[in-house]
């Protein structure tokens, strides 16, 4: 196997330092990918400069988003072989387990937490996916959050809406995608500039988040359909849950971020943790049974489209500048291809 490098952050308030590693097996259920390109998340400069989780400790490797080539695969893993390429969401900041962060050349990925992709689709757009998709997924699908339907390839109407708040992030392009393809009518938000990109991934209904009348405008949309809740991907929370207070059908709220304290009468939350899917069925509705029929039927985007930060592991501490300083409508990769 080739030399292993990984991006370690030392310790908070650091920059991301390389240096060698072993490269390590896979155990029974995961498979060892060598990564071609890595993407970038808000939660990663968080963990750059934030005891965000307290159960992690540093040094560590960062890091959720992987695709690459499976180079070595676990005894009880059937879905996948030597060769294949793939994408991975990587949950080395919750597992507090270096070989399982994606800031490296070979990642360590749980089975149930990767898909195969198409030949068609290159490791830097695929790489855009994983936790942005698993996070919907779990706001979307798991019991406690929206509990919706499944995602199919050929999805059945259920004549019910969805909104997604904050439709042109990553999370967001996901929970539309995921929530159309399980058959729900979906409104979201967005700025202007990104309607076309939310309305081609399957959104019916666009508003302007920075419309002073956007909450009066998605509630007035609501009315009459049957709604099942929202989903909170970013922008402005308080607009959401005012919306949702008042809106006919299913007052709840599924969110990436803290909800408001002084919830009005009524409104139910229920804030998302991105890689609680590994421990439950969610990861088997979307990467397992879903996800990779779905990218090569054409049936699911690489969304928001990637916007390359550099090449190599070296372009990591960049990526994370790039990322933080805000995105519109794409996502940072670095490539990891020569
Ligand atoms: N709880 C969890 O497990 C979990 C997991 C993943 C992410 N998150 C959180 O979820 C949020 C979304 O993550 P992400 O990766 O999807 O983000 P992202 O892709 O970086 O979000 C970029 C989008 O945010 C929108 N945006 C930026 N500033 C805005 C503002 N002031 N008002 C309204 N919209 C604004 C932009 O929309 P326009 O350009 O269209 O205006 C842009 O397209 C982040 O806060 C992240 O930390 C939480």
């Amino acid at each position: 196997m080739d030399h292993s490098i990984a991006a370690w952050q030392p310790d908070l308030g650091q920059p991301l330092q390389l240096a060698p590693i072993e490269a390590p097996q896979p155990g029974p259920n995961e498979i060892l990918v060598r990564n071609r390109a890595i993407a970038i998340n808000p939660v990663d400069w968080l963990l750059q400069d934030t005891a965000l989780f307290p159960w992690l400790d540093y040094p560590a490797i960062l890091g959720s988003d992987v695709a690459g080539d499976v180079v070595a695969v676990g005894t009880n893993v059937v879905r996948f072989k030597v060769g294949d390429r793939v994408l991975g969401q990587a949950v080395g900041a919750t597992t507090n387990r270096p070989a399982h962060g994606a800031f490296q050349s070979f990642t360590l990925v749980l089975s149930n937490m990767a898909s195969k992709i198409p030949s068609n689709i290159s490791y830097v757009n695929a790489a855009v996916l994983p936790l942005g998709l698993g996070t919907a997924a779990c706001g979307l699908f798991e019991k406690n959050h929206l509990g919706l339907e499944h995602p199919s390839l050929t999805p059945k109407a259920t004549g019910k809406t969805i909104l997604v708040w904050g439709g042109s992030s990553s999370v967001g392009c996901n929970a539309i995608q995921l929530a159309v393809a399980a058959g729900y009518e979906c409104i979201t938000t967005a700025s202007p500039h990104n309607m076309d990109m939310v309305k081609s991934l399957g959104a019916t209904l666009m508003f302007d988040h920075a419309d002073k009348y956007v909450v009066d405008q998605v509630v007035e949309a609501l009315r009459g359909r049957e709604f099942v809740g929202a989903l909170h991907a970013t922008g402005n929370i308080q607009d959401c849950f005012s919306a949702i207070s008042v809106c006919d059908g299913r007052r709840f709220v599924s969110t990436t971020l803290p909800p408001p304290t002084d919830l009005a009468a009524g409104v139910e939350t229920r804030l998302i943790f991105g890689t609680s899917l590994k421990d439950n069925e969610v990861s088997k509705i979307v990467y397992v049974d879903f996800l990779a029929d779905a990218l090569a039927g054409g049936k699911f985007q690489p969304a928001p489209p990637a916007q390359i930060a550099g090449h190599g592991l070296e372009s990591l501490q960049t990526a994370l500048h790039t990322q933080k300083s805000g995105m519109s409508g794409a996502k940072v990769v670095v490539s990891l291809e020569a």
